[in-house]
């Protein structure tokens, strides 16, 4: 399996990259089991101020995908996992569906996907003889409206249906799906869509008792004495998400398919859990979200594909204080409620990702009131203290001249010296924290890292309290059951150095 003279020792491997003239993206998932829901167009504006380009909707809702016209944002609508039997027995069920949900809000939403369901093989089984002909209704009902070639159809798959992704080269499907799974790829082949993947590092470390270090689930760099490679390829594998990824890859080859792309669908962590959830913390779900962004957007795919970028959605936007499930199941969200982000980070592909300790700057948000600025402005400028200079005739951020770009100026300063004295990036309503720096040409912010005024400012944060149980339609993405092969597991101690 191994030869001798790998054992201990580390192996080097040049992978070649190659650009992706399409770059990858990095959207998030908006899930509803929220009890303060923000209406659909104060979700589309907090989107909107963090350059979110990519969202997926569980289901189809009228308002959201209302809000989302002519925001340029694409989107990716859901079929319920209680909807699919009915779309699958029934074509016509499907045209409505299509119509009713997709067709009608084309072109001004730019709905771009929908994905059937939500891990139907593993979650609701007895759906499963009918996901296929779910799928190719809806298709067949794009095709009837024309709108094939824009929309693409899918289906969400937990890492559950591949039993044993590690080593990735040797992963497959659980064989009890083969004829459903094989059905699956071949649709997504012929109407050139992909394969949507739910991939969770932090399942795989917390259920894999200490196999796997944490570094390697939240994109650390190993040491060298534990670097983790598949005996078969000699691929080095950084993280565990790209062995996730790769393990989807080689199973669909397994089938002797090629050309599915993998998109994963969902991935991310928890930042807040119970007494025996001790890596659902703050820092871990920071470093995971930033170092996620950071590894997507650097446009490669996983060592055995590295010229497909894994296009992936964050899970997800606002905790879903109302799951079922245990407390870390209820705090994955980015973003509560009013905007402000849950830690720093940055969505843009033109923004500076961080990770680690990433700066917090205050500016302006999209759609704020001008009446609403001018007060802030002058609060800012006045009572907050802020040194308002840079905006004066003649100086640094003058231009542009308007009140947005000078609100945000002044925001931030205030923010970045009262910050740690209780100020907050509110300012009625018009402000919005971003971990992109907002500075340009000769206009430095303050807290920017070019300007002589920067400080070490860490994240204040505040936990917002537990909401008890409630009922939730929605099935958890837990109970992913990690089986670990002896022939890894043995890899990964040669590596961690157990025998060397
Ligand atoms: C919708 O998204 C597609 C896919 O990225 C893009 O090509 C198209 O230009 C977008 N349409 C609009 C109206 O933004
Ligand atoms: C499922 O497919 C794999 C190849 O991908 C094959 O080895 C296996 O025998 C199949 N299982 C069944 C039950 O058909
Ligand atoms: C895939 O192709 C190989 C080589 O042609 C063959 O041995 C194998 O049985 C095929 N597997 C499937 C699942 O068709
Ligand atoms: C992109 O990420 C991969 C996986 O972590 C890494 O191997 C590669 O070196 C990175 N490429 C660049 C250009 O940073
Ligand atoms: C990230 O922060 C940790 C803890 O503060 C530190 O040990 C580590 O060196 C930092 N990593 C980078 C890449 O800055
Ligand atoms: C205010 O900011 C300007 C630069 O925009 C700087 O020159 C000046 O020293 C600052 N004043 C105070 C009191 O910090
Ligand atoms: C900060 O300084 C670096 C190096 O001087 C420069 O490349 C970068 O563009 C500057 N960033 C901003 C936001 O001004
Ligand atoms: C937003 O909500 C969080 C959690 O409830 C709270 O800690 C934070 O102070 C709020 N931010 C603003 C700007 O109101």
């Amino acid at each position: 399996m191994m030869p001798e003279k790998w054992l201990g020792s580390v192996v080097f491997l040049a992978i070649v990259m190659f650009t992706n003239v399409l770059g990858a993206y990095v959207g998030v998932n908006i899930g509803t089991d929220v009890s303060d829901m923000p209406s659909a167009s104060d979700v589309v504006a907090i989107l909107k101020a963090n350059q979110i380009t990519h969202v997926r909707l569980y289901n189809a809702d009228s308002h959201m995908l209302k809000a989302l016209s002519d925001s340029r944002i694409e989107v990716m609508v859901g079929v319920l996992n209680e909807e699919v039997l009915g779309i699958g027995e029934s074509p016509s069920a499907a045209a409505a569906w299509v119509n009713k949900n997709v067709a009608a809000y084309l072109p001004s939403t730019n709905i771009t996907a929908i994905s059937v369901g939500s891990q139907v093989l593993t979650s609701v089984p007895n759906a499963a003889s009918v996901l296929v002909s779910a799928m190719n209704y809806l298709h067949k009902a794009l095709v009837a409206t024309n709108l094939n070639f824009q929309v693409k159809v899918s289906t969400p798959h937990s890492m559950d249906v591949i039993p044993k992704p590690f080593p990735p080269s040797t992963a497959t499907f659980d064989s009890k799906w083969n004829s459903t799974i094989y059905q699956i790829l071949q649709f997504l082949k012929n109407t050139n869509s992909y394969y949507m993947l739910n991939a969770y590092p932090y399942y795989g470390y917390t259920t894999g008792d200490g196999i796997f270090p944490i570094d390697y689930a939240l994109f650390r760099p190993l040491p060298s004495v534990k670097q983790i490679v598949d005996p078969n390829t000699l691929f080095h594998y950084s993280s565990m998400f790209d062995a996730m990824v790769d393990a989807a890859y080689y199973s669909i080859e397994a089938f002797n398919l090629s050309g599915v792309p993998v998109v994963v669908t969902e991935s991310g962590w928890p930042w807040l859990g119970g007494a025996k959830e001790p890596d659902a913390t703050l820092e871990n779900a920071e470093t995971y979200t930033n170092n996620l962004i950071r590894r997507v957007l650097n446009n490669s795919g996983p060592p055995s594909q590295v010229n497909i970028p894994i296009n992936t959605y964050i899970y997800e936007l606002f905790n879903e204080d109302k799951r079922p499930g245990s407390i870390a199941e209820k705090n994955w969200g980015v973003f509560f409620p009013n905007g402000t982000s849950v830690y720093p980070l940055s969505l843009s592909t033109s923004g500076q990702i961080t990770g680690n300790s990433s700066m917090v700057f205050c500016v302006v948000k999209d759609d704020a009131d001008t009446d609403k600025l001018q007060n802030g402005l002058n609060w800012a400028c006045g009572q907050g203290q802020a040194n308002c200079s840079a905006i004066q005739p003649g100086h640094s951020c003058y231009l542009p001249n308007n009140i947005k770009s000078h609100a945000s100026y002044a925001y931030n300063d205030y923010y970045q010296k009262k910050r740690s004295a209780g100020g907050t990036c509110n300012f009625d309503g018009t402000a919005v924290a971003t971990a992109i720096d907002p500075s340009y040409g000769s206009c430095i912010y303050t807290g920017s890292t070019n300007s002589s005024t920067s400080m070490g400012i860490s994240p204040n944060v505040a936990f917002g309290p537990i909401s008890p149980l409630g009922g939730s339609s929605k099935l958890p993405v837990s109970g992913i059951q990690f089986v670990i092969p002896a022939a890894f597991l043995f890899l990964v101690m040669f590596q961690l150095g157990i025998y060397a």
